[in-house]
Formats: structure tokens, C-alpha cells, sequence
């Protein structure tokens, strides 16, 4: 890779802004100042930009327990986002795998690996995500399987993908969908003549939220869970 792209993926510099500190003799290759942007460099290689090495960031993958009143977007004038929660060089490279309303809690995928989010979120790929919901009025045995054949949602042409209800007590309930529309879980409630008062995610395809994961904290998942998706 060359050196101006290698400072550009560790930092968040443009290539134009790295090529500039390199001519200006900030950059050291391997204790040697470099002046060449388009010198070669290798994953062992030593660079250091103003007296600082540098460390190059592979693709991270993080599991969080969203808190109500941060949104999923990467910049909200109105509101705080889930980056603000988290500690971690170059924010800005990270993205949600779909969406959490403002006041949804619960478990969301956040990384900077855009494939692996495609593949998680693509109707294609059906992945499972299971949503505890509080009801505003007591659900009816019939909304099983109302929602096992599919409901129609609100100015949508195609009805819901089979999803699965288990119903916990008459104002809390169990949904699982396999598919991400728009305030989904919130409008197939709404399909059927209820409300949704209160929803949490706990399970994203075999993920479960853990219970020692608080609310607004995250961790990266381990090698496993992101091979699982
Ligand atoms: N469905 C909703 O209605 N809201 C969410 O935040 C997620 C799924």
C-alpha cells in the first residue's frame, strides 16, 4: 500500500491532506523521513506522522445495549447518536446495522464493515431479529396468526413475511420478524388495532442481548459471533 493511503487509513486524513504532512517531512518510514507519498509500505512496516506511530485499524465489529433517546444516525442536530457512547478512534468510519427508534432500547450491531451489515440486513438473508413489546391494550389470541400470514402495513403494497408472536402476558409479547421496514414491530401493532408503548430488541439472528451488557454499554464481539452472521 502506498504512504499517503496507509496515513489515510490510520488517522482520517484525506489523501491530499497526507501527501502535504509527508512533503513537509512529518512522516518517518522505518525511522527514516520519508518525502515520497507513493513510497511502499508494508503491514510491518514502522510509520510514525509528527514524532506518533501510527497503528492501522482492521474492520471492528461491536455489539451495544441502546438506551432510549439516542438515534442509530450518524449526525442528528436534535439528538445524541449511539457514537456518542462509544470510545473509539475514528467514529465516523462506524455505522449501525439497521435501526433502533429514538426510543427503542435494546441490542444493536454497530461496525465499519459494510458487507457484513449488507448481509445482516438484506431482506435476502431473512435474518431473525426478536422484539419485546408493551402493549397500550390487551392483544388477541387471533394476532398469532394474523402475523403468521402477514399483515398489511400502512401505504405499503406487499403484506409482512411471516413472523412469529408469543404472547407473555396480554400487554407484553414476543415478536420475531425477518425482515427491517420502517418502524416495523410499531406499525404491524398498529395493523392490527393496538399501540406499541414500550419496545426492546433482545435478539439479533443467534445473538441475545446479555444481561451484563448494561444500557448504553458495548463491546466488540469475538471472532465467532461475527462468522455466526
Ligand atoms: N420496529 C419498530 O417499530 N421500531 C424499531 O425501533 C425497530 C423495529
Amino acid at each position: 500500500m502506498r504512504l499517503d493511503k496507509f496515513i489515510c487509513d490510520c488517522t482520517g486524513l484525506t489523501r491530499s491532506q497526507a501527501g502535504k504532512l509527508i512533503r513537509q517531512g512529518l512522516v518517518t518510514l522505518n525511522q527514516k523521513l520519508c518525502k515520497q507519498p507513493a513510497t511502499q509500505v508494508a503491514a510491518t512496516d514502522q510509520v510514525t506522522l509528527e514524532d506518533e506511530e501510527l497503528q492501522l485499524i482492521g474492520l471492528r465489529y461491536f455489539v451495544m445495549n441502546k438506551p432510549a433517546g439516542y438515534v442509530c444516525s450518524t449526525d442528528d442536530p436534535d439528538h445524541n447518536t449511539v457514537f456518542a457512547l462509544m470510545d473509539e478512534p475514528l467514529l465516523e468510519r462506524l455505522h449501525t446495522v439497521g435501526r433502533l427508534d429514538l426510543d427503542t432500547t435494546g441490542i444493536l450491531l454497530i461496525t465499519d464493515d459494510g458487507q457484513w451489515s449488507h448481509r445482516i440486513s438484506s431482506p435476502k438473508h431473512e435474518c431473525a431479529k426478536t422484539y419485546r413489546a408493551f402493549l397500550a391494550d390487551p392483544v388477541e389470541e387471533s394476532a398469532i396468526a394474523q402475523f403468521a400470514e402477514g399483515v398489511m402495513l400502512r401505504g405499503e403494497k406487499l403484506p409482512t413475511k411471516p413472523a412469529e408472536l408469543v404472547i407473555v402476558t396480554p400487554t407484553e409479547c414476543l415478536l420475531t420478524i425477518h425482515e427491517g421496514r420502517y418502524h416495523q414491530v410499531k406499525r404491524m401493532f398498529a395493523a392490527i388495532g393496538n399501540k406499541v408503548e414500550q419496545l426492546h430488541r433482545e435478539q439479533i439472528g443467534d445473538l441475545m442481548l446479555a444481561d451484563d451488557l448494561a444500557e448504553g454499554e458495548y463491546r466488540a464481539l469475538t471472532a465467532a459471533e461475527i462468522a455466526a452472521f
